[in-house]
């Protein structure tokens, strides 16, 4: 069955990033069945309920966005919190979905998950092929789970479930919360916070070299309707921007955009992470997708959300 304006779409997960950016995109492009459940009225950790759930709505196409989702110190904090919560939802609703007849799904991995030490930049075949980043082993596991899951129903079902590899996000909608937000809202609220207090200085994590490709949350909304309309022989495929930069180099832009003078800390005792991840993105380019979002106007649409939350 070809993705209509009319086909049943469940989006799981609509209220975090990911998920409300894929809801925008798909109302906007004028999609009429699109079915939505908050965490409170369909806990996905359970299996029980997730199933009747689907058996109910019998959606055509899901598309996975709920997860248990933070940086680098609540990944190292709450390992056994991302590991059960992770594997327990993409399960339930893999699992689910089969049962259920989903005609196709996507369920979304992270770049964080490719071996701390990959090739540059990461090609989809260099999966499991090395020793993960510590900091956020018990997530980059369950990540993987899913997507061996997806391949395994892949092969011994025929199913047609896709794993997108994004890499890092950003844009309206991004958790800003200190203990469990990524490096760049991080970034974006230690700045705003220091101009609205006058500071001279900011801290940031770690020495400032690691390097980071970021995108713009509503090009992965861009990308998950493109896969659930393409045939694709293969179905693990990296989603990027191409645009990379250091840790350090985004501070410094975020102070530019905000024409601020701030002198920025560097706090080495804190980890820095995987040192490199740029994905290789020629196999989406070759089924003819690509980023569209510039950072620069990538910041801009972020920053005017987060000042409309804070206010
Ligand atoms: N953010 C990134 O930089 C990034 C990069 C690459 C890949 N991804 C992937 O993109 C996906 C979404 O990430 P995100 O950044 O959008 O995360 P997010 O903002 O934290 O959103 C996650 C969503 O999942 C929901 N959820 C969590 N546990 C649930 C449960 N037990 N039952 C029902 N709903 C539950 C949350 O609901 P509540 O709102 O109720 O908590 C929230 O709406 C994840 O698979 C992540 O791995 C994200």
């Amino acid at each position: 069955m070809q993705l209509n304006k009319k086909s049943k779409i469940f989006i799981a997960g609509h209220n975090g990033m990911v998920g409300s950016s894929v809801l925008r995109h798909f109302k906007r492009k004028g999609y009429q069945n699109l079915f939505c459940k908050s965490r409170k009225s369909l806990n996905l950790i359970d299996q029980k309920k997730t199933y009747s759930y689907l058996k109910k709505i019998k959606p055509d196409f899901v598309i996975i966005a709920a997860a248990k989702v933070g940086g680098i110190f609540i990944n190292k904090e709450e390992k056994a919190k991302f590991i059960y919560e992770n594997i327990m939802i993409q399960t339930n609703l893999i699992h689910s979905s089969f049962l259920t007849g989903v005609k196709k799904l996507i369920f979304l991995g992270s770049s964080c998950i490719y071996p701390k030490y990959s090739k540059q930049p990461i090609k989809e075949k260099y999966l499991m092929t090395g020793k993960l980043e510590e900091t956020n082993d018990a997530y980059a596991v369950a990540k993987l789970a899913g997507y061996k899951m997806c391949e395994a129903y892949n092969k011994q079902y025929k199913t047609n479930y896709i794993c997108l590899m994004p890499t890092n996000l950003y844009g309206p909608n991004d958790n800003y919360n200190s203990k469990s937000s990524h490096f760049f809202p991080a970034l974006i609220k230690k700045t705003h916070f220091a101009i609205k207090n006058e500071y001279k200085m900011i801290k940031i994590w770690g020495d400032g070299t690691p390097k980071r490709e970021l995108m713009y949350v509503d090009d992965l909304a861009d990308a998950c309707e493109f896969f659930l309309k393409k045939k694709t022989k293969h179905y693990l495929i990296n989603i990027g921007s191409g645009q990379e930069k250091t840790i350090l180099e985004y501070c410094k832009f975020i102070i530019k955009k905000l024409r601020v003078n701030l002198k920025i800390k560097l706090d080495k005792k804190k980890p820095n992470g995987t040192p490199r991840k740029k994905l290789d993105l020629s196999l989406a380019k070759k089924y003819g997708w690509k980023s569209k979002y510039s950072l620069n106007k990538g910041f801009d649409l972020t920053y005017d959300d987060y000042l409309k939350k804070i206010s």
